[in-house]
């Protein structure tokens, strides 16, 4: 793969291995979809969540039509975020996926689409919940 000369071997491993591939019930009320899009290219990731009662993420799926380092980037998030609070998830920068990916500053972008769609898939899930209150004492 010609890739392989342009990638760290951690994007070509979650690239060839994508960890939580698929969807989730879009219409499940304890689900939040994030569609996000990256202007510089128009690559599109989708990112879906599923929430517990406590606001711990409880599953977690991705789908991504776009470069080996959106993927990599969004198999990695996927990883990261289950079993966490949605409190803590929406604290990950894309500045640390593109770090444990080693990205390159070209490739950055792919990592914000990351972070973006963590962040779109929470406010849909609360926007769902029409501001009901998730209570949450667990520190992930
Ligand atoms: Fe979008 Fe890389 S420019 S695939
Ligand atoms: Fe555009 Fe990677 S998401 S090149």
């Amino acid at each position: 793969v010609a890739a392989r000369r342009f990638y760290h071997e951690k994007v070509i491993d979650h690239y060839e291995n994508p960890r939580n591939m698929g969807s989730l019930d879009k219409n499940d009320p304890s689900v939040g979809t994030g569609l996000v899009g990256a202007p510089a290219c128009g690559d599109v990731m989708r990112l879906q969540i599923k929430v517990d009662d406590n606001g711990n993420i409880s599953d977690v799926k991705f789908k991504t039509f776009g470069c080996g380092s959106a993927i990599a980037s969004s198999s990695y998030i996927t990883e990261r975020v289950r079993g966490m609070s949605i409190e803590n998830a929406l604290k990950i920068k894309n500045t640390d996926i593109a770090k444990e990916l080693c990205l390159p500053p070209v490739k950055l972008h792919c990592s914000m689409l990351a972070e973006d769609a963590i962040k779109s898939a929470i406010k849909d899930f609360r926007k769902k919940r029409g501001g009901e209150v998730i209570h949450n004492e667990s520190v992930a």
